[in-house]
């Protein structure tokens, strides 16, 4: 890639094409549960700004500037009271809409505060993820993603820290040749004891572990698909190894949702569609929302096992570049890929905080595997240009009320070989008429294979050296 485009692709901030373009998206900004406690007032780095949210007394939530409109000082240490923010240093009151309410320093009959406006933004709070719009002008309603259209008790949200540029996080969740490697165990674990966990259960219609499935079969054949939304990724592993005579194939289907999110499976009946939200060039955070088709979520279970992992409040890993990740070279040798423990999350960790801050992408070897990431760069790349020509691109910035669902729909399960797109429609019909939520939203079944004919899988461009150098076409 060219090292402009690389800047291009990577940067953010105020003023950046790429930054324009990630502004016609909603963002996550933090999880509800940052909001509950004593003080709900949350510094709030994104895309480059320093903001700070807080939940007035009235509950509006509010997202405005940091930095006091007075001189400056730092609000996220402000008062939380009088229906405001209050900056502690001369006492100015700001409302959640930006409006500056209270200036009690200044002469009793000032008109003062009738001129200071600070910066705000609009935002929502859906399914545990409160999300803001730092765009111009009206927002778009929120997509309608099944991660959010669910009901709150079937969904689940946690988020966690990456030292590193957020488009290296999306990347890993694009690539699904990785988890043969980079999430290899040695050992199966009792898969009924995988709840909440990824790749621990058995694959669907299967009592085969996923770990096993993974670890034996390492080269799978990868398609992919432009969609709505973005991207559809297909792996296929046709199991043909020992005791198996490769009349079933394993079919794990995911999916990029612009602009910086992915959609997997968790579990037959889990998804997690997570978000790679820039806190600037150089560092992120993954929001993740795990939809549960079949029952509600055990959420006391899920964030307890994810709370093991971080420190609290930032959500940042305990297992870090400061420590080296705890590496154990024994475990390394014997039981895992990584050497770095079984939390799956901290092996993707460590492989893109591994490229970089900014991974340097100018002297990469793209491989077969890596269809989907060179799809995805011509994409954005594609989608930064024609909003900098005052375009806007298609995926998903029309949603309107009246969609009622677009998925994405996520599978990891076995089918007869040759035959996946018939094996995913039935599926994933089965498994949808038998959720309390889901069976109503026919809409969604949409972007399954039907939504998408074989005959759109997207050209091999992996070999080529201009894989997604534009001006080669
Ligand atoms: S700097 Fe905030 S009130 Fe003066
Ligand atoms: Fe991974």
């Amino acid at each position: 890639m060219r090292a402009e485009d690389n800047r291009k692709i990577t940067e953010t901030g105020p003023g950046t094409p790429g930054g324009a373009w990630m502004r016609l998206y909603w963002q996550p900004v933090a999880l509800t549960e940052e909001m509950e406690g004593e003080r709900p007032v949350v510094p709030v780095r994104i895309l480059g700004e320093d903001l700070v949210l807080f939940r007035d007394d009235d509950g509006a939530i509010g997202l405005i500037d940091r930095r006091c409109a007075h001189r400056g000082a730092d609000l996220s240490l402000g008062r939380l009271e009088d229906g405001g923010l209050r900056c502690y240093f001369h006492g100015w009151l700001f409302g959640a809409d930006g409006s500056c309410l209270d200036t009690p320093a200044e002469p009793a009959d000032s008109r003062l505060r009738s001129k200071v406006r600070i910066r705000s933004y609009p935002v929502r709070e859906r399914n545990g993820i409160v999300w803001a719009f730092l765009g111009d002008g009206t927002p778009p309603n929120l997509p309608a993603l099944d991660c959010l259209i669910a009901p709150q008790e079937y969904t689940f949200a946690f988020k966690g820290y990456l030292d590193c540029n957020w488009l290296q996080a999306l990347e890993v969740g694009i690539d699904p040749a990785h988890a043969s490697y980079l999430h290899r165990f040695e050992n199966d674990e009792d898969t009924a004891d995988g709840y909440g966990r990824q790749f621990r259960n058995a694959s669907l219609g299967t009592d085969l572990p996923m770990t096993r499935i993974l670890r034996e079969y390492g080269r799978p054949e990868i398609l992919n698909a432009r969609t709505e939304y973005g991207q559809r990724l297909v792996a296929l592993r046709r199991l043909d190894g020992e005791g198996l005579d490769g009349s079933s194939t394993h079919v794990r289907i995911t999916h990029q949702v612009f602009p910086h999110g992915i959609t997997i499976p968790l579990s037959a009946t889990m998804a997690i569609t997570q978000w790679h939200v820039p806190t600037d060039d150089v560092s992120c955070y993954w929001y993740a929302m795990f939809t549960s088709l079949d029952e509600p979520v055990d959420k006391a279970t899920m964030r307890a096992q994810r709370l093991e992992g971080i420190t609290l409040p930032d959500y940042k890993p305990v297992r870090n570049r400061a420590n080296n990740y705890r590496f154990d070279p024994h475990e390394q040798r014997t039981q895992t890929y990584t050497g770095l423990g079984r939390d799956i999350n901290v092996h993707d960790q460590m492989a893109v905080e591994g490229q970089g801050r900014i991974y340097d992408r100018s002297h990469e070897h793209l491989s077969r595997s890596d269809r989907a990431i060179v799809t995805y760069r011509r994409m954005a790349l594609q989608a930064i240009d024609t909003v900098a020509e005052g375009g806007s691109p298609e995926t998903l910035l029309t949603d309107t009320a009246d969609v009622e669902s677009r998925g994405p729909i996520p599978l990891d399960g076995i089918g007869p070989t040759g035959e996946w797109e018939q094996y995913w429609a039935r599926s994933i019909a089965d498994l949808r008429k038998a959720s309390p939520w889901a069976s109503r939203l026919q809409a969604a079944l949409a972007t399954g294979p039907a939504g998408v004919p074989g005959s759109e899988i997207e050209p091999d461009r992996s070999g080529s050296p201009d894989a997604y150098d534009r001006s080669n076409g």
